[in-house]
């Protein structure tokens, strides 16, 4: 049994108890991140924390920790779990009132709860398939730049593609590309890698700043812009980024092949660009 942390706690994650007046439960109600762990180094710690950051202050939540003591109890849970890689998952939640209320009660303490799992990156039949996806109306709210554990939407997108045997929903709003049900979007057209800028439609993926970066570093032809749903549908690669799912290309989609129906050559160089970024800037801290 793996070990969790649960309010100043660590202890196996099937004792961990919360409160059915848990804000979290009844509201959907907190934030969350999950951060990739190499080599026992929580990767871009940093930025996860100010995105943590960025999504508490929209939820008029205050934040628990700082930087310092985050640091602390992921590098201990990380510690007390025994892979090497990690996914850890951190969630803070409004707490536990005695009345459900939608207004924030005014004196509760958060519910700070964080688990550890083996990070499981995509297989390599898949790396070399590539992966199916399908496609939907983004019908998610307007505020789809916080990291909230209210994933419903995201949990219905998610299944709509599992329900056809495919591993992600690529979204479409009013026309233009947004993201994918867990994951950033990336395409290519013409030699160009293309993804849409970040907005209030989509989260900031960390991964999809590696990528960005990486892209610069290696002198990848690459814009951010606004991408017609038309764009996607004729693209040359379709490439899904996320912490675990790192760069992994879309070969079809809704039943259709994507270029030639095979990984193309941009998305094989930017995976392996992250694989050598990942087992030496990653895992060296
Ligand atoms: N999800 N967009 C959405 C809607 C996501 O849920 C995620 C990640 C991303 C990619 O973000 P990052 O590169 O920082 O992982 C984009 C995580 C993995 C999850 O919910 O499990």
């Amino acid at each position: 049994m793996s070990t969790c942390y649960l309010d100043g706690r660590y202890l196996p994650l099937d004792q961990a108890r919360i409160s059915p007046m848990d804000r979290g439960f009844l509201f959907g109600d907190g934030a969350y991140e999950v951060i990739p762990v190499y080599s026992r180094r929580p990767f871009r710690l940093e930025e996860h924390i100010a995105r943590l950051g960025n999504t508490l202050a929209a939820l008029q939540l205050p934040d628990p920790h700082n930087a310092g003591e985050w640091a602390v109890i992921i590098r201990e849970l990380v510690a007390t779990n025994d892979w090497e890689d990690q996914s850890v998952y951190l969630q803070v939640t409004r707490g536990a009132d005695t009345k459900r209320n939608h207004a924030f009660p005014a004196q509760v303490t958060p519910t700070v709860f964080l688990m550890s799992d083996a990070l499981l990156t995509p297989p390599a039949d898949q790396l070399a398939s590539g992966v199916a996806a399908v496609s939907a109306a983004d019908f998610r709210w307007l505020r789809c730049d916080l990291k909230t554990v209210a994933l419903l939407a995201n949990c219905l997108l998610r299944q709509h593609a599992v329900a056809q045997g495919c591993a992600e929903t690529i979204l479409f709003r009013d026309g233009f590309l947004t993201e994918g049900s867990a994951s950033n979007i990336f395409i290519v057209r013409d030699g160009v890698v293309l993804t849409p800028p970040k907005s209030h439609l989509m989260l900031p993926g960390i991964t999809y700043d590696v990528v960005l970066e990486l892209a610069a570093r290696h002198d990848v032809a690459h814009e951010v812009r606004e991408i017609l749903e038309d764009e996607v549908r004729g693209a040359d690669e379709i490439w899904m980024t996320s912490s675990t799912k790192e760069v992994l290309a879309v070969t079809t989609l809704d039943g259709r092949p994507v270029g030639d129906g095979r990984p193309g050559p941009l998305g094989r160089r930017m995976h392996a660009l992250y694989q050598d970024f990942k087992n030496t800037v990653m895992r060296s801290g």
